[in-house]
């Protein structure tokens, strides 16, 4: 047994969705630093071109396929270019999400279309790429998919009722997932705790309101963008091969409270 060649991703290929900044782009970066071919994708083509020189500083492949996750044709191009690059698919870890303002508030004033975008986004996008990736990942001898959820998946969280629904859904659906793939392909989930990133980028503005999540966190902190990186390269890794239909928060304990 060598615990540190389970980790060892060489040899794998690896999809990020929203992997162009924030969170996605430091998983994207965590897995090409142990050794993963990474295709990071969003909707923008700079974006896109940027963050494969980020992965590719790390000496591994890529690959530039815009992609937006609510597009069924986009979603099947991003799978096809990829296994036609490189062969086949890995790993799919479904990070876009959004939470916009369109959506925050008391349940009674929230916007159907603020409330049907997030969702569409959150939750349909991420089956969606699970559909187009199935096929892939169950030709792979180590198949892995990670949903990217978030505490909100877990417990409620005030004022962000369509975003707490779509990862809810997401929690749920990848358990549903991880029964009917199996043996074959893992699927786990991942419950970030508040990271510092533009999704929260006004949280942090407001003062009161920050300090409120600091004061909630046993860790007493946002986390750092790279404190999410080892968790979904663990659950990509053969160090996770028993490993599936788990949520693993990693949240600095706020849903142990
Ligand atoms: N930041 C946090 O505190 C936090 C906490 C818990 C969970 N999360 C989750 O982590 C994930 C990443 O969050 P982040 O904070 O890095 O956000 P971010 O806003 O910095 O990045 C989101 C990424 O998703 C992409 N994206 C958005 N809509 C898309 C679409 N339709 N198609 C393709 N790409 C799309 C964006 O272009 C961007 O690359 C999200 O799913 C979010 O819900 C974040």
């Amino acid at each position: 047994m060598n615990v540190p060649d389970q980790f060892d991703l060489s040899g794998r290929i690896a999809v990020v969705t929203g992997g162009t900044r924030g969170i996605g782009l430091a998983i994207a970066e965590g897995l090409a630093s142990t050794g993963a071919t990474v295709v990071p994708t969003s909707r923008t083509e700079s974006d896109v071109e940027a963050a494969i020189q980020t992965v590719e500083s790390h000496g591994v492949d890529s690959l530039a396929v815009p992609t937006d996750v609510t597009d069924d044709d986009d979603v099947r191009a991003l799978f096809e270019q990829t296994a036609d690059a490189f062969g086949g698919i890995d790993v799919v870890v479904n990070n876009a999400g959004v939470n916009p303002a369109s959506a925050l508030g008391r349940p009674e004033n929230v916007d159907p279309e603020g409330y049907d975008f997030v969702l569409d986004v959150n939750l349909r996008g991420a089956f969606r790429c699970a559909q187009e990736a199935a096929a892939y990942l169950g030709e792979s001898d180590g198949g892995s998919l990670i949903n990217i959820a978030s505490v909100g998946g877990l417990v409620g969280l005030p004022r962000q009722h369509p975003y707490v629904a779509s990862k809810h859904g997401l929690v749920g659906v990848t358990k549903s997932i991880a029964l009917d793939w199996a043996p074959d392909v893992r699927a786990n989930v991942v419950a970030p705790g508040y990271v510092a990133t533009e999704l929260t980028a006004e949280v942090r503005e407001n003062d009161t309101l920050r300090q409120s999540i600091v004061d909630r966190t046993p860790l007493d902190r946002f986390a750092d963008l790279a404190e999410l990186a080892g968790p979904v390269v663990f659950l990509a890794s053969d160090a996770a091969s028993y490993v599936t239909g788990t949520c693993l928060a990693v949240d600095g304990g706020w849903t142990a409270r």
